[in-house]
């Protein structure tokens, strides 16, 4: 199978493996795990925040980011569309206890004006405004990469108002590849930042949260009393240190299959596809009318390969370490032919 669903599919490589077996460990929730400590000392560094935390999942880092930076009946501005608000189970509401106020994006990219917009006067019937969330890159906008000045403005609405900006980076290390900046620089406008280990970076588990020290220890006691305090965990880690020092440069490659595949559906008439929209790892595939995205899927999977419907008249594709250009390139032959059964 050619499985496209995700950057989540991906399996841990022999040399991963190797070093989580060799992992040095101890107890994480006394501290006292060496591989760990050293993962989020890492962390902290490469993203140039003071501290940070590893999580089971870019779920609980988002949530306890959101707990961290507010108290109950606070407001939080977001996008419609980001995956805080769509696909974590309505949790902002009973971890955090906060109101996602949602303002439009294009292709998962809001405006500062509109951050503007939604913030709160101070009034007795309204939630007091306390945090902006980014995503970046943007998932359901088809990985799109923020530009880093847009970032700015926003920091700037968001200091203005005296609120803080935290950036979902669960593909950061993506918009950091495809924009030719540092990892530092992409977030360096956000008071704080979660990142995936288990998405493009290809480890089994893991994410994190980075930022200030008082905030990350802050988010450590959340982390505990949501039952996301983790004994040996630096089997985890290992992989994740690997990751860092494996698997970011060469996330070139999954953009330029992601390219390859985009190239080569783009001119069946069916199907409507934006190259200059194929920013990271996705590929978005708008949908003629008389093809249905559960159908296309079901048809490319009897052959094979693997995507998600994604809407009413979407797929999406998604490439990642466990892609190879042969596998692009068999993969777009077998949904051309698919396609074409379907005229
Ligand atoms: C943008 C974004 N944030 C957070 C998450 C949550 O990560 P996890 O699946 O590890 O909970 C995802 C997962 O797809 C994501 O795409």
């Amino acid at each position: 199978m050619i499985d496209l669903r995700s950057d989540t599919v991906t399996r841990p490589s022999d040399q991963m493996r190797a070093r989580m077996a060799a992992a040095p460990v101890g107890d994480d929730v006394y501290g006292e795990d060496p591989t760990v400590n050293a993962l989020e000392s890492a962390a902290a560094e490469i993203f140039g925040k003071e501290a940070a935390l590893l999580t089971p999942s870019g779920t609980m880092a988002n949530q306890l980011a959101l707990k961290t930076h507010t108290i109950v009946g606070d407001e939080v501005i977001a996008g419609r569309d980001m995956h805080v608000f769509l696909s974590e189970g309505g949790a902002a509401a009973f971890i955090a206890g906060v109101s996602l106020n949602l303002i439009n994006s294009e292709r998962g990219i809001v405006k500062a004006q509109d951050v503007a917009a939604a913030v709160r006067a101070e009034d007795i019937h309204h939630p007091p405004t306390r945090l902006v969330w980014l995503e970046n890159t943007h998932n359901r906008g088809g990985g799109t990469v923020y530009p880093l000045s847009l970032v700015r403005e926003i920091s700037e609405v968001a200091r203005a108002h005296g609120l803080a900006l935290h950036i979902d980076g669960a593909r950061i290390f993506n918009a950091a590849v495809a924009s030719r900046r540092s990892p530092a620089e992409c977030v360096a406008a956000a008071d704080t930042l979660t990142f995936c280990l288990s998405k493009g970076l290809g480890c089994p588990i893991g994410s994190m949260v980075a930022g200030p020290a008082d905030f990350i220890k802050e988010a450590r006691r959340w982390r505990k009393a949501l039952g996301g305090g983790m004994r040996q965990a630096g089997i985890i880690a290992a992989a994740g240190l690997w990751a860092l020092e494996h698997n970011v440069d060469r996330m070139e490659e999954d953009h330029a299959n992601a390219r390859l595949l985009a190239e080569r559906l783009c001119d069946h008439p069916l199907v409507r596809i934006d190259m200059r929209q194929v920013e990271t790892n996705m590929v978005m595939i708008g949908l003629d009318a008389r093809v249905s995205p559960a159908e296309l899927a079901a048809g490319a999977r009897a052959e094979g390969v693997l995507f998600l419907p994604f809407g009413p008249e979407r797929v999406r594709l998604v490439t990642h370490l466990d892609i190879e250009r042969q596998d692009a390139v068999e993969a777009s032959g077998i949904i051309l032919s698919v396609l074409d059964s379907m005229r």
